[in-house]
């Protein structure tokens, strides 16, 4: 093992950085070492403290690569032996684009069974959805007027020029939204849309989600679309007290489609067909899927936990409720290809 992980000293090569979890295994009655080596694009600090809880209560120590992006590629090339025996993603594409690869080991599993509503479970248990997050528009609290924002749509009307600002349109959670329009108007409605919204921009496309927030603080635009997660994130940052009054100045709206529903990508989870540690990556998830992890995820990241039961946190329930757009997950893996295309075809960073 130890020259397995050395291999991972490469990564860099291939854009990903190794990161030692900070967790101790213990040896088992035989003398080895159980681990499981995870390879993740979720920021290590979001999932660090469930893979610290799963080490304490199984003893696997949780090796863990964060791989902000190439993480397909590197398995790809790495083929039977990938020391990866388990993923997390942060969206539905980068999983469904690694089942795609036949690089994913269905999952026979009852707990995970019990634990993921269907529609979070690949049909085949390639990959299963861990947990929800809604993609919505952070509004302000003193210059947006009631009704002005209800829906997606809104974001390209008239009274909205100048008043959005946006990440860059190639990033995952906006191609995620735009396979979600492609999903509700086709590709025509959907290249009208993203030039809609580019057009009402209140400047070029930067930062990530918070710093959209912090523009709408300083009254550079009035409204941004961000991630549910980040707003928790934000209202609690003790490390970063400036992010709870970023928050502070909007609200969350819940936008739907025209049609009704609001976006909802996942945080994604699979077993490498090709990990040695397989039962021991299977074990992880089933951690991941049950009652401690998902109240972990819902109280520490304010990410929707899918077990059926999970509670939300009360900051996020403070939020209101909110109706998921009818789409089966995979449409939205689908139609990412031709998301992407049309945020090059409408400039929209330019
Ligand atoms: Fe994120």
């Amino acid at each position: 093992m130890a020259s397995r992980i050395h291999c991972l000293k490469s990564a860099a090569v291939f854009g990903l950085l190794a990161v030692a979890a900070a967790v101790a295994g213990q040896p088992t009655a035989a003398g080895a070492v159980e681990e499981v080596n995870l390879y993740s694009n979720r920021q290590p600090e979001l999932i660090q403290p469930f893979l610290n809880e799963f080490t304490r209560l199984t003893a696997i120590k949780v090796n863990i690569v964060f791989a902000e992006s190439g993480m397909l590629e590197r398995i790809k090339a790495e083929g039977t032996n990938t020391p990866a025996d388990a993923v997390l993603t942060a969206d539905v594409n980068r999983i469904y684009q690694l089942a795609e690869a036949d690089l994913l080991y269905p999952l026979k599993s009852s707990a995970i069974d019990k634990n993921i509503p269907t529609q979070y479970r690949q049909k085949d248990g390639l990959w299963i959805g861990l947990t929800t997050r809604a993609r919505i528009v952070y509004a302000s609290k003193t210059r947006l007027k009631p009704g002005e924002v209800a829906t997606y749509e809104d974001l390209t009307k008239p009274h909205m020029k100048g008043r959005i600002c946006s990440r860059s349109g190639k990033h995952e959670y906006n191609i995620g939204l735009l396979a979600a329009v492609i999903a509700e108007k086709g590709e025509q409605g959907a290249e009208e849309w993203a030039r809609g919204v580019k057009a009402n921009l209140a400047r070029k496309p930067q930062g990530n989600d918070r710093v959209q927030v912090k523009a709408i603080k300083e009254g550079i635009c009035d409204v941004a679309l961000g991630n549910t997660y980040y707003m928790g994130l934000m209202q609690t940052n003790e490390k970063e007290p400036e992010q709870k009054e970023w928050a502070a100045a909007v609200n969350v709206v819940f936008a739907t489609f025209d049609s009704k529903g609001t976006h909802v990508n996942i945080s994604g989870a699979g077993v490498t067909k090709h990990g040695r540690n397989r039962a021991n990556a299977v074990k992880l998830l089933e951690f991941l899927s049950d009652d401690l992890a998902q109240k972990m995820y819902a109280e520490l990241n304010f990410e929707y936990p899918v077990k059926p039961g999970a509670q939300l946190s009360p900051l996020v329930k403070s939020w209101g409720a909110f109706t998921p757009q009818e789409v089966n997950l995979e449409t939205i893996a689908k139609n990412w290809g031709l998301a992407t295309k049309i945020m090059d075809r409408v400039d929209f960073d330019g």
